[in-house]
Formats: structure tokens, C-alpha cells, sequence
């Protein structure tokens, strides 16, 4: 990131629980405001097969959760998050919707993710690498890999620090206003994608309300 090095975060499940319990009732307007252009995008390169069993980390109120149910009506979607106020909303949303696809939400740690080997075709997660410490980002890459098939794809959605001049202002918000942004902050992931067994296929730069997102698209790498 050139001048602006990625500012320093810890993990605390304690402390992000307590955030999401108190940002859980606007996140959704956020999430509209400035991540869901980069978050529409993401499924749209991914390109989920309707029979695919995918699984996303940090669901969140599930505003992703309920569009990727709705593109795998004869797959199987899981979903964990470890704010249990989040999981709530991410519940609620997925009843109401009507949908029939096969699911299962529960409180969980992307740390330890609560899944045999090999056992997803996708894994998308969006907006929770930025909170977490860069040092961690290969222990989580490698979780990740663990639980996807080999070949299967993963697809991670993150704050950046953007392309223009305007989105630094988000930087600077998050280096001397941290807790307005709930402790995420701009960070870059495909440093680490292929010691952690993936290969990058695709990576592109959003920036929506000047809010910026990366995402990017890699596929597990497979064994020789
Ligand atoms: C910024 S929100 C994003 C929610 C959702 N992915 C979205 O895009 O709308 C971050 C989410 O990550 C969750 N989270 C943070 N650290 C986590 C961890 N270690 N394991 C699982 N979930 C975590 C939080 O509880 C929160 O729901």
C-alpha cells in the first residue's frame, strides 16, 4: 500500500461481539451504502453452480447468505458468524425469504472453522479480514483451504485503500476514528493467497459512495 502501511488490529472475539451487538440494527444501511456494490460483484464473478455446497464466514445479518441461497436451490449453504446478534439477523432474513435451499447458520470462529476437509465447492467471505490481524491472514487463508474441495473457489471481499484520491479519506478514518468503522480498515490479502494453497484468478478494485473495495477470486490449488 505503498505510504500508507495496514494499520495494526488484534483479535478479540469478546471485543467484535460487543461491536456487532451494537451496530447489528444499521449495518444493513451501511452495507447498502458502500460494501453491496463490491458484494454483488463478488457473486457474479464467482458464478455459483445451482447444486454447488458453499459455505460463508461471517454472514453477518446475511445479506449475502440470502443471495447466494437463492443462486443454489438444489446445494447446501452454510454460514457462521461470531456475533450471535448478527446471527440472529442473518436468521430472521433467511426465514422470511421463502427460500428452499438447504441451510445451516451457527456461532462460529473463522479460526476454527466447524467442518470436515474438503468438504465445500465455494467459500465467500466479505468484510472481515479487514478487522482481523494481517500477521493471521495465513492461518486464516490456510483454514479456509482446509474446507474447500480441491479446485474449489474462494471468494473474499475486503475495505482497500481504493484508487483514487478521494477514498484515503476511509483510511485516515480508520487510523484516527477507528471505532466509527467498527476497527476494519484497508487491507491487502493476495500477498498470501498462494503460500496458503490458492491460486489468484481475478482481483479487481470498486469503489462505491468513495468507499473502496477489493475483491478478489482464487481457486484452491490442486495436489500434484
Ligand atoms: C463488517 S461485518 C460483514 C458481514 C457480512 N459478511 C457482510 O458483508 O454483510 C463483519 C462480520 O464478521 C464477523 N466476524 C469478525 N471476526 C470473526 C471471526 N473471527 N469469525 C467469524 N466471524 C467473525 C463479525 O461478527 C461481523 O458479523
Amino acid at each position: 500500500m505503498g505510504e500508507y502501511p495496514v494499520l495494526r488490529r488484534d483479535y478479540s472475539p469478546q471485543q467484535t461481539r460487543k461491536q456487532y451487538r451494537r451496530v447489528a440494527w444499521f449495518y444493513d444501511w451501511w452495507g447498502k451504502l458502500t460494501e453491496q456494490v463490491a458484494s454483488d460483484r463478488m457473486l457474479e464473478l464467482l458464478a455459483i453452480a445451482p447444486g454447488s455446497h458453499v459455505l460463508e464466514v461471517a454472514v453477518g445479518t446475511g445479506r449475502l447468505f440470502e443471495k447466494i441461497a437463492a443462486l443454489i436451490p438444489t446445494g447446501h449453504l452454510e454460514g457462521i458468524d461470531l456475533s450471535p446478534d448478527m446471527l440472529r439477523r442473518a436468521r430472521a432474513r433467511i426465514e422470511q425469504s421463502g427460500l428452499v435451499t438447504p441451510y445451516r447458520l451457527q456461532e462460529a470462529d473463522a479460526y476454527q472453522l466447524p467442518f470436515q476437509d474438503g468438504s465445500f465447492d465455494c467459500l465467500v467471505n466479505a468484510y472481515m479480514l479487514d478487522l482481523l490481524p494481517l500477521e493471521d491472514f495465513p492461518l486464516l487463508l490456510q483454514e479456509f483451504n482446509r474446507v474447500l474441495k480441491p479446485g474449489g473457489k474462494l471468494a473474499i471481499a475486503n475495505f482497500s485503500s481504493g484508487e483514487k484520491k478521494i477514498n484515503r479519506i476511509w483510511y485516515w478514518l480508520a487510523r484516527f476514528a477507528p471505532g466509527l468503522l467498527t476497527n476494519c480498515r484497508p487491507v491487502q490479502l493476495e500477498a498470501a493467497l498462494p503460500a496458503a494453497g490458492f491460486e489468484l484468478l481475478h482481483h479487481e478494485e470498486i469503489s462505491q459512495n468513495t468507499f473502496p473495495s477489493a475483491i478478489a477470486l482464487a481457486r484452491k490449488v490442486q495436489p500434484d
